[in-house]
């Protein structure tokens, strides 16, 4: 997915079961969103002001909701930037590998749910932004 774009990552809408009793969202790996899941992170006590991110995966597809309050995550696919906004527990943002990716505007409050499609694995980080863009002009 080196030739990723931003235009590859979208929000997906969750199912949201309405309950008196309270809301439920279900996600199934494979039917709600295009991989499966093999672990799960979530960040939270995040500091205001503080920033996350700021690396790219050469192979791990995310779906990241904010469980709680918001935050804003802004792709780069070292040609174009988005930003969203996420900030309700039924809507997921897909990223997919090969973008950059920054975290800020934390809420108070707020939870990062992240489902990922590969156990953790730091050799397929990149953190450098200037090897990223070199990863994606590289023609190999
Ligand atoms: P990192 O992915 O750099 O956090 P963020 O991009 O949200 O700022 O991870 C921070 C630290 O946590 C780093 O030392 C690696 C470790 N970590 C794990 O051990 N397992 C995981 O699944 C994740 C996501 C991170």
């Amino acid at each position: 997915m080196k030739h990723s774009t931003i235009h590859d990552c979208k929000i997906i809408d969750l199912r949201k079961i309405h309950d008196p009793r309270g809301n439920l969202t279900p996600i199934e790996g494979g039917a709600d969103i295009p991989f499966l899941i093999k672990r799960i992170y979530y960040l939270y006590d995040v500091p205001s002001g503080e920033s996350r991110g700021a690396h790219a995966h050469k192979q791990l597809y995310q779906l990241i909701i904010a469980a709680n309050g918001s935050f804003t995550i802004t792709l780069n696919d070292g040609k174009n930037k988005k930003a969203f906004t996420l900030n309700r527990p039924y809507q997921g943002l897909l990223i997919v590998p090969g973008i950059w990716r920054d975290l800020d505007d934390f809420s108070s409050g707020a939870v990062l749910l992240c489902l990922a499609s590969e156990h953790y694995d730091a050799a397929d980080y990149m953190r450098n932004y200037y090897d990223f863009l070199s990863y994606k002009n590289s023609n190999e």
